[in-house]
C-alpha cells in the first residue's frame, strides 16, 4: 500500500466520512425495506407479489448487486466504526484527547455500540429465520395452504418469543437510528445553527417512526391478521 493511501486509511476523518457515507446506504435500505415490508398489510398475494417482483428485478442480477453493495456497506461500517470507537476508548483511557464527556452525552449516543451489536445479531437470526428458509411447504402452511413467503412470515410471528425479540430488536434499529442520522448529516457537513436543530427532531422523529412501524409487523400478524 503506498504510503499517500495508507495515511488517508488512518486519517480519522476519512474514517468517519466512509463510516457515513455506508450508514447513509444502510438508512437507506431499512427505509425501503420497512416500506416494502408494508405490503404484510395487504395480504398474502400482495406481500409474495411484492417480493417477488423484487427478486425478479433485472431477470434475478439487480437483487444480487444490491445484496453485494448492502454487504459490503455493513462489512465497510462496521470496521470503521469499531476502529473509530477503539481508538476513542484508548484516547479517554490515556487522557491524550477527550472528545466528549461522558456525562453530557445523551442515552442513544451511549447506547450506540450496544443497539449496533444487537442489530449484529439481529440480522443473523433475521437471516436464517427469513432469506435462508424454504419458503414454501411445511413453514408456508396457513389452515391447510400453501402461503408462501407470506406464510413463513405469518407462522414466524405466531411464536411470541419470536415477536418479543423482534420487537426489542426493531427498537434498537430505531433508536441506533436517532443518533446515527444527525451524526451522519454533521460528518458530511451539513451543520449549521439554523439546520442542526432541525436535522436532529427528524433523526429522532425518523427513529421512532422506524421502530412502531416494524413493531407494527409482527403485532399485527400475531394479533389482526
Ligand atoms: C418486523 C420487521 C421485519 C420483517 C417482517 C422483515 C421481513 C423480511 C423478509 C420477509 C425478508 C426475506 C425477503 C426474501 O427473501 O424475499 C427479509 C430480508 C432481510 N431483512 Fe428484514 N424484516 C424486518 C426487519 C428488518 C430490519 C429491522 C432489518 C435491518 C436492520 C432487516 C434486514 C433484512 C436484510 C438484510 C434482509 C436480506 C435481504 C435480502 O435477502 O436481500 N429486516 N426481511
Amino acid at each position: 500500500m503506498s504510503s499517500n493511501l495508507s495515511t488517508v486509511l488512518k486519517s480519522s476523518i476519512f474514517r468517519k466520512q466512509l463510516s457515513a457515507l455506508t450508514g447513509l446506504a444502510l438508512v437507506g435500505f431499512v427505509i425501503a425495506h420497512l416500506a416494502g415490508n408494508l405490503f404484510i398489510f395487504m395480504g398474502p398475494e400482495a406481500f409474495n407479489e411484492y417480493a417477488h417482483s423484487l427478486q425478479e428485478m433485472g431477470h434475478g442480477k439487480l437483487v444480487w448487486i444490491m445484496r453485494s453493495g448492502l454487504f459490503v456497506a455493513f462489512l465497510i461500517h462496521i470496521i470503521v466504526t469499531l476502529s473509530l470507537a477503539w481508538e476513542n476508548t484508548q484516547a479517554r483511557a490515556t487522557r491524550y484527547e477527550v472528545t466528549q464527556s461522558h456525562g453530557n452525552r445523551k442515552f442513544a449516543t451511549k447506547a450506540m455500540k450496544y443497539t449496533g451489536g444487537v442489530m449484529l445479531i439481529f440480522i443473523i437470526f433475521h437471516l436464517i429465520d427469513f432469506t435462508l428458509a424454504e419458503k414454501t411447504g411445511a413453514g408456508s402452511m396457513v389452515d391447510g395452504v400453501d402461503l408462501g413467503l407470506y406464510g413463513l412470515v405469518f407462522n414466524d410471528f405466531h411464536n411470541p418469543i419470536r415477536v418479543i425479540g423482534y420487537i426489542i430488536a426493531v427498537s434498537a434499529v430505531g433508536l441506533h437510528l436517532t443518533h446515527a442520522i444527525q451524526s451522519m448529516c454533521q460528518t458530511l457537513g451539513l451543520n449549521h445553527e439554523k439546520y442542526t436543530p432541525v436535522i436532529k427532531k427528524v433523526s429522532l422523529t425518523a427513529g421512532i417512526v422506524v421502530a412502531v412501524m416494524f413493531s407494527a409487523i409482527p403485532l399485527y400478524i400475531a394479533f389482526l391478521a
